[in-house]
């Protein structure tokens, strides 16, 4: 049987060695994905729909498409990428960063006069949006939702980004948010939206999502309080993290934050930060 027979009944076609390099290669280059062979299958269980859709008779094919000068090209490219992306993310998730926040931050910004500057928060990596509205959560809670706070998200991947718009989740997702927050920011679907949540219009308003690679392209105009980049620099080498690190302090206040996730460590990095606690560091000024 021919490997695109293989494609159009639904079976995972082969990867050879060269397709997954130059894969390996191109994830790199866009996204700074370290694709380790650990991740083969991986890739060949969440490549295979695209072969299988676009006809194409093997990984070598695909790979050629995305390499090519086609029209409409740009649209595949971000398919794969966010293909390649692991997006897992919760409300709350590591509270110990929340906690900081409402304990060492947030009261800086509560008796600022009218003058000051609201409290700014970039979730960089924001995946679904789950991180940056448990942001809003705690900042409506904590500086009144009519404070001038606010938070930006943003990822590489199109596709979640607008679920992150969307800002509507499985019960599963929001298990951890307080149940008096629920009450507050979450409205419970009914009928065909039964086990589903959405955040309210107004913790909305608060915060935009937009496109941003952390590895490429320009760094952001903008200067943020704190920013919250977790759980993605697992998935880049020690090169890619060093710059990433890098960009985003560019994008710090002096004396603003960043946070890591907590399996994540800046050590042997080279950068101007001090450690406050693994995992949350600040930048001197
Ligand atoms: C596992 S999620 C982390 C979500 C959230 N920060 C958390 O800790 O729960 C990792 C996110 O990083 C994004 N990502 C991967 N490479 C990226 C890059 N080069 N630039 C921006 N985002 C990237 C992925 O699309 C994914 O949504």
């Amino acid at each position: 049987m021919s490997e695109l027979s293989h494609n159009l009944m639904g079976n995972s076609p082969e990867i050879s060695a060269k397709a997954f390099s130059n894969i390996q290669t191109l994830i790199y280059k866009i996204a700074g994905i370290n694709l380790t062979t650990a991740k083969k299958s991986l890739v060949v269980g969440r490549l295979s729909k695209r072969l299988r859709k676009l006809k194409l008779p093997s990984f070598e094919a695909y790979y050629d498409l995305l390499i090519s000068n086609q029209e409409g090209v740009g649209q595949e490219v971000q398919l794969f990428v966010d293909l390649l992306t692991t997006n897992e993310t919760y409300f709350f998730r590591e509270q110990l960063h929340f906690d900081f926040l409402v304990d060492k931050v947030i009261p800086l910004f509560k008796d600022a006069g009218p003058n000051s500057a609201p409290l700014s928060v970039w979730s960089a990596a924001s995946s679904s949006g789950e991180e940056g509205y448990t942001l809003c959560m705690l900042l409506a809670e904590h500086l009144g939702i009519d404070n001038g706070w606010r938070i930006l998200g943003s990822d590489i991947s199109a596709t979640i980004l607008a679920d992150a718009k969307a800002a509507i989740y499985n019960e599963q997702r929001v298990r951890l948010v307080p149940a008096s927050y629920r009450h507050k920011y979450l409205l419970k679907g009914t009928g065909s939206q039964k086990g589903y949540v959405a955040v309210v219009p107004e913790l909305k308003r608060h915060i935009k999502f937009d496109s941003f690679n952390l590895v490429e392209g320009p760094v952001r105009k903008e200067l943020f309080d704190v920013i919250f980049c977790r759980n993605v620099m697992i998935y880049f080498d020690h090169d890619t993290k060093n710059k990433v690190i890098n960009r985003l302090i560019k994008c710090l206040k002096p004396g603003g934050y960043l946070i890591s996730g907590r399996s994540e460590s800046l050590h042997s990095l080279t950068h101007d930060l001090t450690t406050v606690v693994p995992s949350i560091y600040q930048k001197k000024g």
